[in-house]
């Protein structure tokens, strides 16, 4: 059975003092079940990671970073490696968000080298990958979401499989207010789970969460989990309101 996993993306937000509060009231609202019947993890900024590990200290609740640089040191400008990430506490990094893909740019081919790196480093990559609006009205949905994982994992053998979170986002759900149902999402999770398998084998592909974003909230995280292939979520704008973020925290746990 896999066990839910809740994330939350902070994106570009927060400051040094309400991070710090956001984490330490997240911690103190689900110190029963973080860890235990659900695990969670807090995707901050860059320059708060380590105040924010701090304020994780004494929880069981990880730390993961927005990015990484997939070099492990050297003249990278403005660059973070995985080594670093490890150095201050971070447990997970997201690869290939829909932001790092379609805002700044990052082509496929760069999201595989940073799961690879990611894992080289010994930090555990949360692969997102989702099909645009004009994509899924083209029913390219498959065919898109199927080159993200092919390239995404390019490269990554069996054994290394198990380090990996998938994420299905499909971007026209992300901070739209709108969020694909359970149904849709689930035909989709069940797919990569099936794409896996035929790239892996099907008991791997049966130990991989795949993680549902895009406008996850607490009126619809219960629903969503309930498919079978959902097996947590990936929350941007809830996540920054600790009585949301629990709310959803509290619906992924599955009895
Ligand atoms: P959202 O973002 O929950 O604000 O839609 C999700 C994400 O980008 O991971």
């Amino acid at each position: 059975m896999r066990k839910p996993f809740v994330a939350g993306n902070w994106k570009m937000n927060t400051d040094s003092r309400t991070g710090v509060e956001l984490a330490e009231k997240i911690v103190s609202a689900t110190q029963q079940i973080a860890g235990r019947t659900v695990d969670v993890a807090l995707c901050p900024p860059f320059v708060y990671l380590q105040s924010v590990v701090g304020a994780l200290s004494s929880s069981s609740i990880a730390v993961g970073a927005q990015d990484i640089y997939i070099e492990t040191k050297g003249a990278f400008t403005g660059e973070i490696s995985a080594s670093m990430l490890k150095d201050i506490g971070c447990i997970y990094v997201l690869c290939g968000h829909s932001e790092r893909r379609h805002v700044i740019g990052e082509p496929d081919e760069l999201v595989g080298k940073k799961v690879t790196a990611a894992i080289s480093g010994g930090l555990l990559p949360i692969l997102c990958v989702g099909e645009l609006l004009a994509e899924r009205e083209a029913d390219q949905t498959i065919e898109v979401v199927t080159r993200q994982i092919k390239t995404g994992l390019a490269g990554l053998g069996a054994e290394k499989l198990s380090a990996v979170t998938l994420a299905y986002e499909p971007v026209w759900a992300i901070g739209t207010g709108l969020t694909a149902t359970p149904q849709q999402a689930q035909d989709v999770h069940s797919f990569i789970r099936e794409l896996l398998g035929r790239m892996y084998d099907n008991r791997l592909a049966e130990q991989i969460r795949i993680l549902y974003g895009g406008s996850a909230k607490p009126g619809n995280a219960a629903d969503l989990m309930s498919q079978q292939d959902i097996d947590g979520l990936l929350v941007g704008g809830a996540s920054l309101k600790a009585d949301d973020f629990v709310a959803i925290i509290q619906a992924a746990v599955k009895e």
